[in-house]
């Protein structure tokens, strides 16, 4: 029979990969915590529409990249490819507005589903970090986001990053943009790609964007943004960028981020490892405030900022920045019967160990006595306890430190004392 593989652009992960998983995942749970993000679990599938209104119906998310399937009773699902939306969709459908602490601040942590060209660092089934603050407006919670992220980062241990930021304006000033675009955009229609004839007057932001356009030489006297902006618009981004600077945080100001979903206003940022080792995707998080959408949605008119984080990209950065975090830890001990006969012996003492919080296996293989030192080795474990004949006739074990390789020979009534003695 032919055999059946993982789907491209999805991942095992395996016992190596998993242990590492969980130190990633303890970390954020640390920040998370210590910045006062709440845990939100979202379903993996929402109605269509929600990502089409949300994301944008232009963006390449919502037009390209989105497992969207019919259910048996032919409504429209899509496997979610961002978490914002979902997280907006809960906080309306709870009426989280109303709840006595203000704001709203909550993170998710799970898979996403995008129909991309698989690369390093780039799955189709792919895993966010993402937080929220939702119901404030200031630019200290636009920093506080940032922040939140590049403790990630720092705890971690990736040192190698920049953090690239840019404002899209209000709502006026992204009109007046628009139509600046369109306008200078115009003269170049037949240049432009199919999709970006298509955005241009549907939305001109998009074009900026573009990878296939990206490059081409009418881009480079695009309007800038930054002529745009209202009074406030400005006011506001210079606020964000004053109080990074109180707080020694570097930055470069990128007129040209855009974001790849239509949300955004205001604040936009991304940060990328500028670590070329790894191989992988530059961008590590990225997010920005939105004015608008939890309004368009359906919910109350209120603001919010927050980011997504790619877990795989940490994980390719952190290894090649900083291999230590990921150090194993061994078992504590290693319990070697060395007959058949000494097995139920054996097994009473490892359930024994196991009461006393001892993190402990044994052999049941009936491995020989220098296949069973070869498995502490190579997993390196300093503590064995070895049972014969001799010690189960006489109700004992011999506790042996294998990295001092000394011995002794103790009562089965003082098992109790081995946590004190191989922690010794
Ligand atoms: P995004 O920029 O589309 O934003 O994704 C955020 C991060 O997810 C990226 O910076 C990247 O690290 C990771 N990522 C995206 N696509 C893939 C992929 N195919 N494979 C691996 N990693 C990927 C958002 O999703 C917004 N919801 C962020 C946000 C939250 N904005 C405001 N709040």
């Amino acid at each position: 029979m032919e055999k059946i593989t993982k789907v491209r652009g999805t991942e095992d992960l395996l016992f190596d990969d998993t242990r590492k998983w969980h130190i990633i995942e303890k970390i954020i749970l640390e920040v998370a915590t210590k910045y006062n993000f709440q845990e939100l679990r979202t379903p993996i599938f929402e109605h269509t529409q929600l990502f089409v209104k949300g994301v944008g119906e232009t963006t390449d998310v919502v037009t390209k990249e989105m497992y969207t399937f019919d259910d048996k009773k032919g409504r429209s699902l899509t496997l979610r490819p961002e978490g914002t939306t979902g997280a907006i969709r809960a906080y309306i459908e709870h009426k989280m507005n109303g709840y006595d602490n203000q704001p709203i601040k909550l993170y998710y942590f799970g898979p996403m589903f995008r129909y991309e060209r698989p690369q390093k660092g780039r799955q189709r089934q792919f895993n966010q970090f993402g937080i929220e603050t939702l119901g404030i407006k200031s630019p200290q919670v636009d920093v506080e986001v940032i922040l939140t992220g590049l403790d990630v980062c720092n705890k971690l241990g990736l040192k190698n990053l920049k953090v690239l930021i840019n404002t899209l304006g209000d709502e006026k000033s992204r009109k007046d943009y628009r139509d600046a675009l369109v306008n200078y955009f115009k003269q170049y229609e037949d240049q432009l790609c199919s999709d970006c004839q298509t955005r241009l007057y549907k939305n001109p932001l998009r074009i900026l964007d573009c990878k296939v356009d990206h490059d081409k030489e009418f881009m480079k006297n695009a309007p800038h943004l930054e002529d745009y902006l209202t009074k406030e618009a400005a006011t506001y981004f210079n606020d964000v960028v004053r109080i990074l600077e109180s707080l020694n945080i570097e930055y470069e100001i990128d007129d040209r981020l855009v974001r790849g979903l239509d949300y955004y206003t205001d604040t936009i940022f991304e940060v990328v490892s500028t670590n070329k080792e790894s191989g992988a995707q530059a961008t590590l998080f990225g997010g920005g405030r939105y004015d608008g959408l939890v309004a368009s949605l359906g919910g109350p008119d209120v603001s919010g900022i927050g980011f997504g984080m790619g877990i795989e990209r940490m994980l390719i950065s952190a290894e090649v920045e900083n291999p230590s975090l990921f150090t194993n830890i061994p078992l504590d001990l290693y319990v070697m019967p060395l007959s058949v006969e000494t097995q139920s012996y054996a097994f009473k003492i490892l359930e024994n160990l196991r009461k006393l919080d001892i993190d402990c296996d044994m052999d049941y293989l009936n491995k020989s006595m220098k296949a069973m030192f070869k498995y502490c080795e190579r997993n390196n474990i300093k503590y064995a306890i070895i049972v014969g004949e001799n010690e189960l006739k006489d109700n004992t074990f011999i506790l042996k430190d294998l990295e001092n390789n000394t011995q002794e020979e103790l009562s089965f009534e003082l098992l109790k004392t081995v946590k004190e003695r191989i922690s010794k």
